[in-house]
């Protein structure tokens, strides 16, 4: 059996978070600087603060992440932004097919995809969210749904450990409800085998749970053996509750 790999903590500030919130990244920093043997940190804010926390988690333990990319690199696409954009900034992970993304700007697996191979090609590690929203569960189609999001945005050819792989059921993303501990157990057990039918090194690709993770229910939900760590929303905007849930793993 393939060792576990290390744990990754991973925050996503969604839309949320100006200048004067780059004090919560500084107090992560701090909090865990000499700190052996934790998970691995990724924090994800808004792109206008990219560059201003690459700059202050510099030489830290933590890596900063963009929440979307472009497929191109460069070109007449107003607004959005290339994986080489972030990559510059001081970027090394970027999130893909957030369920955010695929609701509000209709985002299908095959863009996904495209933007998970541009991730790639810009050097940045890729995580890519799955997760069926409340209809597609109560019908039973939450695997085939899953599965389809799965497969459909995977790059072609990922390095096991440059991709992260987060379940991120609808449903649970900041409503305060999560799937019990059985079902996020059995999902990505799913998740796994249908990784390693798809990808050589598929035993270091780590399998996030997102969705109302807070400090109270870290311990049940990350501790389970197919979950290699956690997704973030509301609960990372604040250093002291994030840290928290980091330390579930020390
Ligand atoms: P939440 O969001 O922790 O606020 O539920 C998780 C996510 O969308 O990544």
């Amino acid at each position: 059996m393939a060792e576990k790999p290390r744990p990754l903590v991973a925050g996503n500030w969604k839309m949320n978070g100006l200048t004067a919130d780059l004090a919560e990244i500084a107090v992560i920093r701090d909090a865990l600087a000499g700190a052996l043997g934790g998970p691995d940190i990724i924090i994800c804010p808004p792109a206008t603060l990219i560059a201003a926390a690459a700059q202050l988690c510099a030489g830290s333990f933590i890596a900063i992440g963009g929440q979307d990319c472009h497929p191109e690199r460069r070109g007449a696409y107003t607004g959005d932004i290339a994986a080489e954009m972030l990559r510059d900034a001081g970027a090394s992970y970027v999130i893909v097919g957030h369920s955010e993304r695929r609701r509000d700007h209709g985002e299908s697996d095959v863009l996904v995809s495209a933007k998970a191979e541009a991730a790639l090609r810009a050097g940045l590690k890729v995580i890519l969210c799955v997760g069926e929203t409340e209809a597609e569960r109560a019908a039973g189609h939450a695997p085939d749904v899953v599965a389809r999001q799965l497969e459909g945005s995977l790059p072609s050819a990922p390095h096991g450990d440059s991709l992260v792989v987060a379940y991120e059921p609808v449903w649970a993303i900041g409503t305060g409800v999560t799937p019990t501990p059985n079902d996020v157990a059995e999902m990505h057990g799913f998740l796994r085998q249908r990784l390693a039918a798809r990808l050589p090194e598929s035993s270091d690709v780590r399998l996030l749970y997102g969705g109302s993770v807070k400090a109270d229910n870290a311990a049940e939900l990350l501790h389970l053996p197919a979950v290699d760590g956690a997704l973030i929303g509301g609960a990372s905007l604040k250093a002291a509750e994030f840290l928290a849930i980091a330390a579930t793993y020390r």
